[in-house]
């Protein structure tokens, strides 16, 4: 259960006040299903100015608008019959479009392109938040910015504590990597980033095929919606596909996706039975415990890519630097 979970027509008094500093200009942490959101009124440029200055976040990197339901998001984006084909089938979840935008959306939010994301969350903490500001709410992952996404309350405070205006504890989030996003204003439609809803239930919701891996940063390197510069931890991190891979005077941490069969010290695992599930869910919090203390870099197993795999392997990926060996 979640420690906020209230019914929508009755929130807290933490909600009501969350809505108050939304309604003001003001900017907090909020738990969704996937990972932590720093919000701000949709519809105020200047409060969403203050998302990018306390995550350091580059204005070319556009921000994903949150609704309560089908109404509240078509006046931000257009939808067409596929668009509403796919919000009927994954929300409210963890899955994002990209649509044509609407007049009422600020450059600010979209970086100038002529596109919105929108995601329709299912947490019923950021659901009552929307509810009570009755504004679209967007929300950057609640990091600063190229650090890896926050999943519990106490990263968020860990980081960001002193430059927001409050903070809403959900305890973890359940999904713990973030959202899928489709570009639909493309032929095919493409995967922008894997996430917990997979490229398959997405082609069968559509009857059509998508581009699952679509060529980033070619053309346009620096093309908004495009950074690829994500969720580095500060220590070195590197995969392996066999534990062969590992050398054999290695002091760093281990990091499988499933228990080993007889773990050493150093070893750490995402899920007792190798769940990929669990393994999202725990990715990201024990990534942040290791970086605290580890000296000499760590390893990770490559998760089998399928189902949120992909998305589990996108974000390790990312986050993989070159060991000094
Ligand atoms: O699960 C999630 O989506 C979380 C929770 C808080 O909802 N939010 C999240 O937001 O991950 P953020 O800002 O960390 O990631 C949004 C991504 C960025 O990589 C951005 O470039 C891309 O969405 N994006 C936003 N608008 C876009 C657009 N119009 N075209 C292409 N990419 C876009
Ligand atoms: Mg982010």
């Amino acid at each position: 259960m979640h420690k906020m979970q209230k019914d929508l027509q009755q929130p807290s008094r933490e909600i009501l006040e969350a809505a108050g500093f939304i309604l003001s200009g003001g900017i907090g942490a909020v738990p969704t299903e996937t990972v932590y959101g720093l919000a701000s009124d949709a519809l105020n440029p200047s409060a969403a100015r203050k998302i990018f200055e306390a995550k350091g976040r580059p204005f070319i990197d556009p921000l994903i608008v949150h609704v309560i339901d089908i109404e509240m998001a078509e006046k931000v984006a257009v939808f067409d019959g596929d668009s509403r084909r796919l919000a009927e089938k994954f929300w409210p979840g963890p899955f994002t479009m990209v649509l044509p935008r609407r007049e009422i959306i600020d450059d600010i939010v979209t970086a100038g392109l002529d596109t919105v994301a929108v995601r329709m969350p299912s947490h019923p903490v950021m659901r009552s938040l929307i509810a009570a500001s009755g504004r679209p709410l967007v929300a950057p992952s609640a990091n600063p910015f190229g650090y890896v996404s926050p999943t519990t309350a106490a990263h968020v405070r860990e980081q960001l504590g002193g430059k927001i205006d409050f903070i809403l504890d959900g305890g973890p989030c359940e999904c713990g990597v973030e959202s899928t996003i489709l570009l639909t204003t493309s032929s095919p439609k493409k995967l922008l980033r894997p996430g917990p809803i997979s490229p398959d239930q997405i082609e069968e919701a559509l009857g059509e095929a998508i581009d699952r891996s679509p060529k980033k940063n070619e053309a346009h390197p620096q093309a908004p919606g495009m950074l690829n510069s994500h969720y580095s931890p500060k220590s070195r991190l590197k995969l392996f596909k066999n534990e062969s891979e590992i050398p054999a005077d290695f002091k760093g941490e281990v990091i499988f996706v499933k228990r080993p069969a007889n773990p050493l010290k150093n070893h750490y695992w995402l899920s007792e039975s190798g769940d990929l599930r669990e393994a999202a869910h725990n990715l990201f919090a024990l990534l942040r415990s290791l970086d605290k203390v580890s000296v000499n870099g760590m390893y990770c197993q490559i998760p089998k890519k399928e189902g949120i795999g992909l998305a589990l392997f996108d974000r390790l990926s990312r986050a993989e630097t070159k060991m000094q060996s």
